[in-house]
């Protein structure tokens, strides 16, 4: 498991060299784990702003159009220098409503990491067992 937690960082390294963030000029960079295999996203600005979008949802987003079903993990590097980038309010929700139990690996420039669970970072959730 450790390995392949390095290797989804190194895949969060790689998407976030295609950040587009000419506004914010914070880069972000992801990578899920899934039964589909890897996928990686980036922050995708707009000049709006509000249709922007995160690395982590980008991610996300793309595992689902390409047929994953279940997502076990996602790492995360931000451009904080030695601090963890944790995901947004709106990430963690998307988040709940594909796995309430995902692992969140939040890792620095230097590429180190720590690992949380999702119903650490949002707990008592609103998801899809409200709704059956
Ligand atoms: N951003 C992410 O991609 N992920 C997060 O978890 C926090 C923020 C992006 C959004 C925006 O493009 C830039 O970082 C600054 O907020």
């Amino acid at each position: 498991m450790k390995q392949e937690y390095k290797e989804l960082i190194e895949r969060a390294f790689k998407a976030r060299e295609n950040s587009y963030s000419p506004y914010s000029h914070y880069r972000v960079g992801a990578c899920a784990l899934t039964d589909k295999g890897m996928f990686g996203g980036c922050n995708i600005e707009n000049a709006a702003y509000g249709p922007s979008n995160c690395a982590e949802r980008t991610a996300i987003f793309s595992a689902i159009a390409n047929g994953a079903k279940k997502i076990y993990a996602i790492a995360i590097i931000g451009s904080s220098g030695d601090e963890f980038a944790f995901p947004c309010g709106i990430c963690l929700q998307v988040m709940v409503e594909f796995n309430p139990d995902m692992k969140i690996i939040v890792a620095n420039e230097k590429k180190e990491y720590d690992i949380y669970k999702l119903s650490d970072l949002l707990p008592h959730s609103f998801g899809p067992h409200n709704l059956v």
